[in-house]
């Protein structure tokens, strides 16, 4: 539904329709908010997520220190302390604002809040909907409460570029489903686009999470931060649907263990998301194997629980109750991005950033299982406050201090990426018409192999040398939502591939087998666009 379209000029302008997008249209509620996607509202990558939102709202022995503390350890000395500390204590109101908009969580008998530990927490804090469709349900009481309350719905619009006059973003070019390039101008322009786990062919990610956000801003220069963090979640479902069903980390909250080919257990189902991805791998490659096993087959009351995960695993024939799934590690979530202040602010006046989609500082080199949807519903609260203020900044806070220039704070540094961003060579070679799906599986295809959850400098190598391969063929990027796609997801792939080279060591979710150490003189973030310390 296009509700009375009117592309601008808009006081604040969304671009994207998930949690942290639509936590911040529904504070800036009114004629002057538009909210732009390149889908319908409902069609973000929300809506996929099955993990909870992690808080602190309640159990004796859980505190908010501690949460902190688990996300820091899951981090490798990467997140921004301060960032954290926001996301920890400002995260159970934001929780209780969802429950009085209309989500329902899941509660015990007694009428509490069922808290589920995942990997890396400490204590069971993570608040589910539905078992295993926490996002959806989310994603349904914003939705609603977004068509009746903004000022205009932009749906089929795919944002192309940023616009920027006089060092202030003004707007993006825009390509609506049936027509030509427009501008949409406004005087707030709000990247709320999600991740990127499109650049790989295997992803629990829907198709429409092509990187837009992050490729625009890397793009126009703006400071771009930990884009080689990719996490890879240890449990989606080995099955060649795509994107990949998420067997849930909860399943391992209650119990679930994993096994390898023997039906060994390997590691501890409960270490961050990090740790068991690679004992996978490990596992996987010393046993030739495609996959391993989950074995949730204790679990008391399944398809009570998890009545989603059970459902789709009825349909493809498997029985949790007596079968063990067969399980591998799947691309899931950016934990870099565009750097923002504290309050959601990117370097470039007038631009902002929240969600999977920003680099906060809040999730370092490894994001801990379920503050991901919290970071956004926090985070767009917070951006929604400060755009109505009087003081819209950046200011020198949170991640974006060392980047804007300030000495390391709390050790960590920044250095600037050498090298331009990705350019295209030109149009396609003459009388070839670019297949642009076939160059989207080859680059997935590329960074699957090369810049998964173990790389090296060989591997991504072969990986850049195929993104640079797809450039040279696929032509004018702004001539169709599928170029632009396939751009994006080239932009952010090469960013992605510089970082994970420059980076020679490993820490949280980047893992090289050369460079197998955590080195200290690393702890710094690599930008892009930007930073120097
Ligand atoms: C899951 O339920 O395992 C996904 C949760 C998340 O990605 O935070």
């Amino acid at each position: 539904m296009n509700k009375g379209v009117r592309p601008g000029p808009f006081n604040v302008l969304v671009l994207g329709s998930g949690v942290a997008g639509l936590s911040a249209a529904v504070r800036l509620a009114g004629p002057g908010t538009g909210v732009l996607t390149k889908g319908v509202l409902s069609q973000s990558a929300t809506r996929w997520a099955q993990g909870g939102v992690a808080a602190v709202l309640g159990g004796d022995e859980d505190s908010t220190d501690l949460h902190l503390a688990d996300t820091l350890a899951a981090g490798a000395g990467l997140c921004d302390e301060e960032a954290v500390r926001i996301l920890v204590d400002e995260g159970p109101g934001r929780v209780h604002e969802l429950i009085t908009l209309g989500v329902e969580f899941d509660r015990e008998a007694t009428g509490m809040l069922s808290l589920a530990r995942e990997g890396g927490h400490s204590r069971p804090r993570v608040v589910h909907a539905g078992g295993a469709a926490t996002g959806a349900e989310v994603e349904r009481a914003l939705v609603d409460a977004t068509y009746r309350t903004a000022g205009a719905v932009l749906e089929g619009w795919f944002a192309l570029d940023l616009m920027i006059e006089d060092g202030r973003c003004v707007g993006v070019s825009a390509l609506p489903s049936d027509g030509c390039v427009v501008e949409v101008r406004a005087d707030h322009v709000v990247l709320a686009t999600g991740g990127a786990g499109q650049m790989y062919s295997v992803t629990t990610n829907p198709h429409e999470s092509t990187g837009d956000g992050v490729a625009m801003a890397l793009r126009a220069g703006v400071p771009t931060a930990d884009v080689e963090f990719v996490q890879f979640h240890p449990t989606a479902l080995h099955h060649p649907a795509m994107p990949r069903p998420l067997l849930s980390e909860a399943l391992r909250g209650h119990g679930a263990l994993l096994r390898d080919r023997d039906g060994e257990r390997f590691v501890d189902e409960l270490a961050p998301r990090d740790v068991v991805s690679r004992a996978m791998a490990a596992r996987m490659s010393e046993q030739g194997m495609a996959h391993l096993w989950l074995d949730a087959t204790g679990l008391e009351r399944f398809e009570q629980r998890f009545p989603t995960i059970a459902a789709s695993l009825t349909s493809i024939g498997l029985n949790p109750e007596t079968d063990w799934l067969p399980i591998a590690p799947a691309a899931h979530h950016l934990s870099g991005g565009v750097v923002t202040d504290l309050w959601g602010a990117t370097a470039l006046p007038g631009l902002w950033a929240v969600g999977e989609v920003a680099c906060t500082g809040v999730h370092g080199a490894n994001r801990l299982a379920s503050n991901s949807l919290l970071e956004g519903m926090v985070f767009g609260a917070r951006l929604a406050e400060r755009i109505t203020s009087a003081d819209h900044g950046p200011e020198r806070t949170g991640a974006l201090r060392v980047v804007l220039g300030d000495a390391p704070i709390d050790g960590i540094a920044c250095t600037a990426v050498p090298g331009r961003p990705l350019s295209w060579p030109g149009p396609a070679p003459v009388g070839v018409a670019p297949d642009v799906p076939k160059l989207r599986d080859s680059l997935q295809r590329a960074m699957t192999d090369g810049a998964g959850v173990v790389r090296t400098e060989t591997s991504l190598g072969r990986a850049r040398a195929v993104v640079a391969d797809v450039a040279a063929c696929m032509g004018d990027r702004t001539a169709s939502v599928a170029a632009g796609e396939l751009g994006n997801l080239l932009q952010v792939a090469d960013a992605l591939l510089v970082s994970a080279r420059t980076r020679t060591e490993s820490r949280g979710a980047h893992s090289r087998r050369d460079h197998p150490d955590t080195v200290p003189s690393w702890r710094r973030r690599l930008v892009h666009g930007g930073g120097e310390g």
